[in-house]
């Protein structure tokens, strides 16, 4: 068990807080979706309860090292400040003397934020000096981005190297429900997978077949698996270097007595749009000019019967191409049986938790996971960098 803000003494000291704000933001510097914000007031609020003296540090987007101004946190600050109902300080140059400055006349319960630390090319080099000069702003470190604990940046990294660490309560929860599910799941478990990049979800499966009883392929990455094992798919999307190791993967499946369901029906269109002609087509089955996009009516059928019966369900990825309306039928459908399920149900990916939003049924999940990547690396089975440097228990 990794320590959190619990677990060590706060009061008057200086916390530096790595969140991930990397939220959604439209042109007109509009936060599109603040769940990220939301997820950390329980750690700010404690903090500030406890009379911390708190930096708040995040990412916004991929700005490669150069200052971009319409990736400034500040349209986050607002919306933060706002929530919290509390005036919150900026420090714009992150390098500069008065942001020291500022960290040291900071008073119990007050609370400073960084600008975008990815303005900084040293931030994602993990620069051993860039990661002496934040933690020279405080004494603790706390990491609560579990969406950039994957990430060995100097922020998330470099600095709890240096610092004594421990993590958030977002951090903490997203640890306790993955150990959950992954460790001591209730049976039937079962994971539903899609997405169109199957070369990420081949690890996941590779990894869940010791864990799960069945495996619901659907999206992209379902063509993979219908071609490799003969099957027609026409124009849908295929990773031709994958085909081997999907292969194999469903060998295993057999061995390990773990089902894997491919879609048995699916909706085909002439071209990648939403305008096109569609067509229905039995798996393996397509028209060579057609290409898949959503699953279809009996697969809908067959994946709502092994939905209803699961205890535990993993959910990561749309089952059809969920950025055009008419191609989301299957991936609303999916969302509305999970969340009527009374198990433990677990939900990532920007697609599949929009159709949860989308349909007002998110309350209803278990667990809504904030971490893409983060999330990904740890149903391979693997530990996040981030998190191996938080404190253990004694
Ligand atoms: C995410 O949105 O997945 C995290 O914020 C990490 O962002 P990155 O992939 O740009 O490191």
């Amino acid at each position: 068990m990794k320590k959190t803000i619990r677990d060590i003494d706060v009061a008057g000291k200086r916390v530096f807080v790595r969140v991930d704000y990397n939220v959604p933001i439209n042109s007109d510097l509009k936060i599109v979706d603040d769940s990220r914000i939301v997820a950390t007031i329980p750690t700010i609020n404690y903090l500030v309860e406890h009379g911390a003296k708190i930096i708040l540090c995040s990412h916004l987007g991929r700005p490669n090292g150069q200052v971009e101004p319409k990736l400034s946190l500040r349209p986050v600050l607002a919306r933060l400040s706002q929530l919290l109902n509390k005036p919150i300080s900026f420090a714009e140059d992150i390098l500069d003397k008065s942001t020291l400055a500022m960290s040291k006349n900071l008073k119990d319960g007050e609370i400073m934020m960084l600008e975008n630390i990815r303005f900084y090319k040293q931030e994602e080099k993990n620069d051993e000096a860039f990661a002496k000069k934040l933690a020279a702003l405080a004494d603790i470190f706390v990491l609560e981005a579990y969406a950039t604990a994957h990430r060995k940046h100097a922020s998330t990294y470099g600095i709890a190297k240096i610092l004594p660490a421990v993590c958030g309560f977002l951090v903490e929860q997203e640890l306790l429900i993955f150990d959950k599910i992954l460790n001591k799941p209730e049976h039937p478990f079962v994971a539903i997978l899609g997405g169109a990049k199957v070369s990420d979800k081949l690890p996941v499966i590779e990894n869940l077949l010791d864990k799960v009883d069945t495996i619901l392929i659907g999206g992209g990455m379902a063509y993979t698996f219908v071609k490799a094992i003969g099957g027609n798919v026409g124009m849908s999307v295929v990773d031709n270097t994958k085909l081997e190791l999907a292969a194999k993967i469903m060998d295993k499946a057999k061995e390990k007595n773990v089902k894997i369901l491919l879609p048995i029906d699916n909706i085909g269109a002439k071209e990648f749009s939403e305008n096109s002609e569609v067509k229905v087509f039995s798996s393996g089955f397509f028209a060579d000019d057609y290409q898949g996009m959503d699953i279809g009516k009996k697969t809908i059928k067959m994946f709502k019967k092994v939905i209803k019966k699961a205890k535990t369900i993993i959910w990561n990825g749309p089952v059809g191409v969920y950025e055009y309306e008419r191609f989301r039928h299957g991936t609303n459908k999916i969302a509305k049986y999970v969340a009527k399920n009374k198990g433990t149900t677990v939900v990532g990916g920007g697609d599949s938790v929009a159709a949860l939003q989308s349909l007002g049924v998110s309350k209803k999940i278990t667990h809504i996971s904030t971490g893409g990547g983060a999330s990904l690396m740890v149903l391979q089975g693997k530990t996040l960098p981030c998190v191996e440097l938080i404190e253990d228990f004694e």
